[in-house]
């Protein structure tokens, strides 16, 4: 199936291997998308998950971009339209979760990196993919990567949970504001998923909660969620397929849990 044939989707911070951006585009990819695969900057490793989505068959660009300025995210949107021809899907997955501190000894400097890539660096890229999408009348999908994070609080944290719940905030608003365009907005609210930073988390919190070794800390994780194991980078791709697809047309504002039920509000 080819939904996304002619379709060009931005993945930020889909430079990492097995990071969540990487299983995005190979969704999209997978049903006929153009890729762009972009991070803070384009070595082997970008490289690397460019050249395994050609071997998907798929048109694909490789652009830097540091999405907290946003002169940046214009030019990565600039970009993606002069080579491609339309930005259709801006998923802004590029985020920072390895800073775990006690909430009392956060420094000002983490809190504002932590809020400038997660939050703000979602909002640049919003507001130009949607004048570009705007400008082209023929709508779009932004899908925003929050994290359970965005629905409850944990410990060590605080930045990072705070940013993602600011997400779901701007996901609200933006939708409300671009849905006359034809472009809807949505957030997706991933459990954890052992990537690069999700192993980052595992090795922290395995010590902090006690366990014996990050394998009993996954164990438990498993064990406590309904459907028996932690996320995959597919199960976040699959949702943001929906999302971008027509079937999703009438969905907008929404902040949908793909946690296996480990969340459920
Ligand atoms: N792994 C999880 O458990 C989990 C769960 C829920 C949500 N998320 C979210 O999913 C997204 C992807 O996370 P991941 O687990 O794949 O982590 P990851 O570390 O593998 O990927 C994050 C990517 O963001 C990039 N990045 C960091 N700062 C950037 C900047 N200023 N500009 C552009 N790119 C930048 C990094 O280079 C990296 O490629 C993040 O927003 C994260 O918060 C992850």
């Amino acid at each position: 199936m080819a939904r996304f044939a002619g379709k060009t989707v931005v993945v930020t911070g889909s430079g990492r291997n097995k990071g969540l951006g990487q299983g995005i585009l190979q969704r999209f990819a997978d049903e006929g998308g153009n890729c762009v695969v972009s991070d803070l900057t384009i070595g082997d490793e970008a490289e690397g998950v460019a050249a395994e989505l050609r071997a998907r068959g798929a048109k694909v660009a490789t652009i830097a971009c540091d999405v907290a300025d946003a002169a940046q995210a214009d030019a990565l949107v600039a970009q993606t339209v002069a080579t491609f021809g339309s930005i259709d899907v801006m998923v802004n997955n590029a985020g920072i979760g390895f800073m775990m501190k006690p909430l009392l000894e956060v420094e000002a400097a983490d809190w504002s990196k932590v809020i400038a890539v997660n939050l703000s660096g979602a909002f640049f890229c919003t507001q130009a993919a949607a004048r570009a999408m705007a400008s082209a009348g023929k709508g779009g999908r932004i899908i925003n990567i929050a994290s359970q994070a965005a629905k409850t609080g944990f410990p060590h944290l605080a930045a990072y949970v705070s940013s993602k719940h600011g997400m779901v905030g701007l996901t609200r608003a933006s939708a409300i504001e671009l849905g006359s365009h034809g472009i809807t907005v949505n957030a997706v609210c991933p459990n954890h998923v052992t990537t690069a930073l999700g192993a980052e988390q595992n090795a922290y919190f395995s010590k902090l909660l006690g366990f014996a070794s990050v394998e009993a800390y996954l164990a438990n994780m498993a064990a406590k969620n309904p459907m028996g194991r932690p996320g995959l980078p597919s199960d976040t791709a699959a949702a943001c397929a929906w999302l971008a697809s027509d079937d999703a047309f009438y969905v907008t504002g929404e902040a949908i849990n793909v946690a296996g039920g480990e969340e459920m509000h």
